[in-house]
């Protein structure tokens, strides 16, 4: 381990969080419903029948949310803009109200020197597009791109990084194939046109942002290595099966302008071949990609498994998060290489990664002891620092997540932040997790002492 543990000058100290899983208040002022409104308003949906309608009442808390992340040191802020707040029906006329909100908010991080990077779809889809078929209707696309050139115009004098999609392969097979996102589709007809709509509204969002944006504009996946439980022939090519659907799926059309051969075998006939010009648009450049990077997905043939005859396999001697990830940060160092050297070293942002974890309660005097969220933030930290050193083009850090807050489908039941929120009283504490990040903050880095044990 060499001692110089800084990071590079610049680079960003970042948080994220996502519109519905913090804001509350849905309906307000004018917003209209979102599909996950809907889907967490469905019961049997949500674990323990939660819902977003309070979540952390960031819509109502956020300055002083921002002065927390000003208390934090963070030098950048990554968040989601409820399309739905902005365009109640997702097209038509905007919600003053609800650009007023983001315009706020924007002014308000730029007060505190804190970098906001906007991503416009995170998941919650107008509930009017639904009806119209949502990502299914292949029109989703310019109406992706109208939002998203509205919100260039409101915001990109002082918007640097722009965020078309969050996690467009969760979107898909979540909400399309498994059905435990919104919408709570299940067809494996269904989730490829997704997946290739959400890429279609990808890259028409990046041309409307040439003509009109002066900044960086970028894509965000979660990629998930896989690595084949065994050397027999089946557990690797059930590991390159995962890896084409969760990873590839995704990068090559962007980077390279057509699918993985993988995907007919996952989809069979529901697999279409896509037309070339759609690929063109997929594939135009991009300012930089977005990584989130959680777990590894040590992986073996299962026949049983459908459609990608392939699932995971429990490490006996790993530690494991709440969300059932295995605790695995060197597959972030190798992931950053493959990306780099893969698809051409392009700037690159860890976009989101933490953990939840059973978290003790907060103890009088206002202590929240979180020692294993801490060893996951270092030993990430290290591994990103391992990929800079490496030649990778890391620029920046978002913690996953600033606050607990409305875990999808799994409810209040997970807690990722690094502030611990009290959903009765929405009081915020700073759990040992945020401290320690405050201090790699100030020292732009790890250090040695910090390498070895909680200081
Ligand atoms: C998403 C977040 C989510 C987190 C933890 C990512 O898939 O972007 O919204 O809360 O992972 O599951």
């Amino acid at each position: 381990m060499t001692n110089d543990r800084r990071f590079p000058p610049g680079f960003l100290w970042g948080a994220a969080t996502a519109a519905y899983q913090i804001e509350g208040s849905p309906l307000a002022d004018g917003a209209g419903p979102s599909i996950w409104h809907r889907f967490a308003h469905t019961p049997g949906r949500m674990r323990d029948g939660d819902t977003g309608d309070l979540a952390c009442d960031h819509y109502r808390r956020w300055q002083e949310d921002l002065d927390l992340m000003a208390a934090l040191g963070l030098t950048a802020y990554r968040f989601s803009i409820s399309w739905s707040r902005l365009f109640a029906e997702g097209r038509g006329a905007v919600n003053p109200a609800g650009a007023g909100f983001y315009d706020r908010l924007v002014d308000g991080l730029l007060a505190r020197g804190i970098e906001p990077m906007v991503t416009l779809y995170h998941w919650d889809l107008p509930a009017a597009l639904d009806d119209r078929g949502g990502w299914l209707n292949p029109d989703i696309a310019g109406w992706f791109a109208d939002y998203a050139h509205f919100t260039y115009k409101l915001l990109d004098g002082r918007v640097r990084r722009w965020v078309t999609l969050n996690e467009p392969w969760v979107i898909a097979d979540a909400g399309y194939l498994f059905g435990v996102h919104a919408p709570g589709h299940q067809s494996p007809f269904e989730a490829p046109i997704a997946s290739h709509n959400l890429l279609r509204a990808h890259g028409a969002a990046v041309a409307a942002y040439r003509s009109v944006g002066r900044h960086e504009i970028g894509l965000v996946v979660n990629l998930e290595p896989k690595v084949p439980a065994s050397e027999s022939a089946e557990d690797q090519l059930a590991a390159k099966r995962a890896d084409a659907y969760m990873n590839r799926h995704y990068l090559d059309p962007v980077f390279r302008g057509h699918y993985p051969a993988e995907m007919r075998e996952v989809f069979g006939d529901a697999w279409r071949d896509w037309p070339a010009a759609d690929l063109r648009s997929i594939a135009q450049p991009i300012d930089f990609l977005g990584v989130n990077y959680y777990t590894r997905g040590v992986t073996r043939h299962d026949a049983g498994q459908w459609p990608l005859a392939a699932s995971s396999v429990r490490q006996q001697d790993s530690t494991y998060t709440t969300t059932g990830w295995e605790v695995f940060p060197a597959a972030l160092t190798s992931l950053l290489r493959r990306v780099a050297d893969d698809y051409g070293n392009p700037p690159l942002f860890i976009t989101e990664n933490g953990s939840a974890f059973y978290d003790p309660p907060v103890a009088s005097g206002g202590r929240v002891a979180d020692p294993l969220r801490i060893d996951y933030l270092r030993r990430h930290l290290d591994a990103v620092k391992a990929a800079i050193d490496a030649g990778v083009d890391v620029r920046g850090y978002f913690v996953w997540s600033l606050l607990d807050n409305l875990e999808w489908a799994q409810g209040y039941s997970q807690r990722f932040g690094i502030v611990h929120v009290d959903f009765a009283t929405q009081q915020r504490t700073l759990k040992d997790s945020a401290h320690y990040y405050r201090r790699v903050i100030q020292r732009h880095g790890l250090t040695d002492v910090e390498g070895s044990r909680d200081d």
